[in-house]
């Protein structure tokens, strides 16, 4: 549990709008006395007040309901704060960027009950949560329209600029619009939980510069022309081709080298079924996959002998996490197969979970390789996310893909910043999923400077 210091607010129109009433307890802790000046702040909103000292021994303040209003609080609710010299910050204030993907009964499709999960773990923090579209911000006001949770229904409202954006939007991949609106939030002070999209390229260069992880790193070249394919092909028996941005296995493609007849053998996904074929030179290869491959860039990747699970391609998605000090943490591990015959293990187009556990035990029978591999794959994953907010930005949560092979060997597969929890679903793992949706709130309250001292003396 982690109980941070609140202020209950409650309303009272006798004070009129100018004055705050604050019990003489609250007075004290914060060295106020009775018509002192108060700055009130709600994410980017200050609003002066005058302090009057009421009787009470409760951390609590009294206002009026159009001042309550306007700081976009909710009357008998608690707020976490920080208070320094005269300026008392209430929330943080937390913004979920998402865009409207759906109409008011599924406002952000598959992912409205997570939305909605988030800003109630969030108020229980004593948080100011709510969602808001990219779409939907006002610069010359400095507002943002967007949709918070109260008392089991969700209401649309307008809101100052928050202390912290959790960046949950699709339209990310390199969006000019995405780039100029963090500009422009960064230069106001409001701070963002994670970076942008890094592609995965630099993922790969990043980690693959790090001694001490270059070797869980599978051989990977951009594919700046086929013979790229065809060198890779030489080294590796199978290679996969990844567009570099690119997520839910979506346009990746096998391609293995027949020893024998020289053939070409390659596999992707296409509306969800598997498309197969072969090709007998390296230009009718490129012919036959460029329909696939678009105008995308690409990368080549050498082929892992992936666990196979009755007949599933096996991988392990870790969740890393900060917590409320900032220090990268497991949230959780599962195993996810992909539909049968798929060539990736993405959960998107079906597929299915198991726990991490269930896999080893299946595939090695030693205890101590059991141990060593559940001890690389908590290594790598930590290690990539930190290395990686080095070179892309300050991170909160990350989904890093792993792969083990049939040796059981641990590999760097990719790193999500936008990471799903459906695996912890799929596995039966509530608690893991919970702890997954609170994480990101608590690291938003380190990340608003709402941590440090406050946090100790309630500890
Ligand atoms: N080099 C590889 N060898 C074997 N399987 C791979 C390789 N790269 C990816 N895969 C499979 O394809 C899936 C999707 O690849 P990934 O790089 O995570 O792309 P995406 O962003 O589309 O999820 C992985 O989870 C894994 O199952
Ligand atoms: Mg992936």
């Amino acid at each position: 549990m982690h109980i941070f210091p609140k202020i209950r607010i409650t309303a009272d129109n006798k004070l009129g709008t100018k004055r705050v009433g604050i019990t003489e307890s609250l007075g004290k802790r914060l060295s106020l006395k009775d018509n002192d000046q108060l700055l009130i702040c709600a994410g980017k909103r200050k609003i002066p007040y005058v302090i009057s000292i009421l009787p009470g021994k409760n951390d609590a303040a009294f206002m009026h309901t159009t001042n309550i209003h306007q700081l976009c609080l909710t009357p008998d609710s608690e707020y976490g704060y920080i208070y320094n010299a005269g300026e008392l910050r209430l929330g943080p204030m937390v913004g979920i960027m998402i865009e409207i993907l759906g109409g008011p009964s599924k406002r952000y499709a598959g992912q409205t009950t997570f939305i909605k999960s988030l800003i109630i773990r969030g108020q229980e923090l004593g948080e100011i949560c709510f969602a808001f579209s990219p779409y939907a911000i006002n610069w010359q006001r400095q507002l943002v329209t967007g949709y918070t949770f109260r008392k089991g229904a969700w209401v649309k409202q307008t809101f100052p600029f928050p202390d912290v954006v959790y960046p949950r939007e699709r339209t990310y991949a390199y969006s000019r619009v995405i780039v100029e609106i963090r500009k422009k939030f960064d230069a106001l002070g409001v701070k963002f939980l994670n970076p942008q999209l890094a592609g995965k390229w630099v993922t790969y260069q990043t980690i693959n510069n790090q001694p001490h992880l270059k070797d869980f790193v599978p051989d990977t070249r951009l594919l700046t022309n086929f013979t790229v394919v065809e060198a890779m092909l030489k080294k590796y028996r199978t290679v996969y081709l990844k567009p570099i941005i690119g997520s839910k296995g979506q346009n990746i493609i096998r391609v293995t080298r027949n020893r024998s007849n020289k053939l070409y053998q390659y596999q992707y996904q296409k509306n969800q079924k598997a498309v197969r074929g072969a090709a007998t030179s390296l230009g009718q290869l490129k012919a036959s996959l460029s329909s696939v491959m678009g105008k995308r860039d690409y990368l080549v990747q050498q082929g892992i002998n992936l666990l196979i699970d009755e007949g599933h391609i096996t991988d392990i998605r870790v969740i890393v996490q900060k917590n409320h000090t900032g220090k990268w943490m497991v949230t959780g591990i599962g195993c996810r197969m992909g539909p049968a015959g798929s060539i990736t293990s993405n959960l998107s187009s079906g597929g299915r979970g198991a726990k991490l556990t269930t896999v080893l035990e299946r595939h090695f029978s030693s205890q101590q390789q059991r141990d060593q591999i559940e001890s690389d794959i908590r290594y790598i994953a930590l290690e990539s996310a930190r290395v990686l907010e080095k070179t892309i930005g300050s991170a909160g949560e990350m989904g890093v893909d792993l792969g083990i092979d049939v040796d059981g060997k641990v590999w760097f597969i990719e790193a999500n910043l936008r990471p799903a929890r459906r695996i912890f679903r799929l596995i039966d793992e509530p608690f893991i999923r919970q702890q997954s949706i609170v994480n990101p709130m608590l690291y938003s309250r380190y990340l608003a400077g709402f941590s440090g001292k406050e946090y100790a003396e309630c500890k």
